[in-house]
C-alpha cells in the first residue's frame, strides 16, 4: 500500500467516523446490539469524534493512514489512561479492502513511538472483544499479552446497546516501545 501516517485533523472527523461505524457493523456484531449497531451508528461517531478533534487535545493522539483513495485506517491513543497499564490504545481500525496489507502495522508502530515520545517509559494497554480472534493476532504478533478478562461495558451507557454479556481482553505492553517486536 502506497499511504501515508499523519496525524488527524478536525477535517478528518466525517472520515473517521464513517470507518469506525462501518468498521463495528461489521466486526462487532454480536457483541453490540443489532438495534445499536443499524441505528444512526454515524451520526453517534460523528459527535464522537468531531468533539475529539474539535480541539487539540494534549493527553491524546490520533493518527489516519490515507492515501489519494481515502481513509484507509485510524488510531487513537489516551496518554496516561491508567496509573498500572499506562497509556490506552482506545481506537484501531483498517479499512475491509485495506486490511492484511500491513496498515494497521503501521498505525499501532508510529501510534507507540508517539506514544513513547511524549510519555516516556509508558506501558500500553488495550482492550480487544473476546469474539475478535482476529484482531488479537495482530496484537500478539505485534509482542502484546493477553493480561485480563473483564465484561464489556455499554456503548453510550445504555446496557440495551449490548448483545448478551459480552467480555473483552486486556492487551498490555510493559513498554510502548516494544511495540512492534515479536517474540
Ligand atoms: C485488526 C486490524 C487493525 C489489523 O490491521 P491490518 O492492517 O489488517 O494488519 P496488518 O496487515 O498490519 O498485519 C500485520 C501482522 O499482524 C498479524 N495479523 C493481522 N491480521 C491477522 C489475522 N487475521 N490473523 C492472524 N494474524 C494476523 C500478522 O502477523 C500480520 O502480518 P502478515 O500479514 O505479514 O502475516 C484490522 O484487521 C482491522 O481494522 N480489523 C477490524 C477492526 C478491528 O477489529 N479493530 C481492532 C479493534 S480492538
Amino acid at each position: 500500500v502506497t499511504a501515508a501516517i499523519r496525524s488527524a485533523t478536525s477535517g478528518d472527523a466525517g472520515a473517521i467516523a464513517a470507518l469506525h461505524a462501518e468498521s463495528w457493523r461489521r466486526f462487532y456484531r454480536g457483541v453490540y446490539a443489532d438495534r445499536y449497531l443499524d441505528g444512526d451508528l454515524v451520526a453517534d461517531r460523528t459527535a464522537v469524534w468531531g468533539a475529539r478533534l474539535a480541539v487539540p487535545e494534549p493527553s491524546t493522539i490520533t493518527l489516519i493512514c490515507d492515501n489519494e483513495h481515502g481513509l484507509l485506517g485510524f488510531v487513537h491513543v489516551r496518554l496516561d489512561a491508567d496509573p498500572e497499564w499506562g497509556a490506552l490504545l482506545d481506537n484501531l481500525h483498517v479499512a475491509l479492502a485495506a486490511q492484511r496489507q500491513g496498515v494497521g502495522s503501521l498505525l499501532i508502530r508510529e501510534a507507540a513511538r508517539v506514544t513513547g515520545e511524549r510519555s516516556p517509559a509508558t506501558a500500553l494497554y488495550l482492550w480487544v472483544q473476546e469474539v475478535n480472534v482476529r484482531a488479537q493476532a495482530f496484537y500478539l504478533a505485534h509482542g502484546g499479552r493477553i493480561a485480563g478478562r473483564e465484561l464489556v461495558g455499554p456503548p453510550g451507557g445504555d446496557p440495551r446497546n449490548l448483545a448478551g454479556a459480552p467480555y473483552k481482553l486486556r492487551v498490555a505492553w510493559p513498554d510502548a516501545a516494544s511495540v512492534g517486536r515479536r517474540g
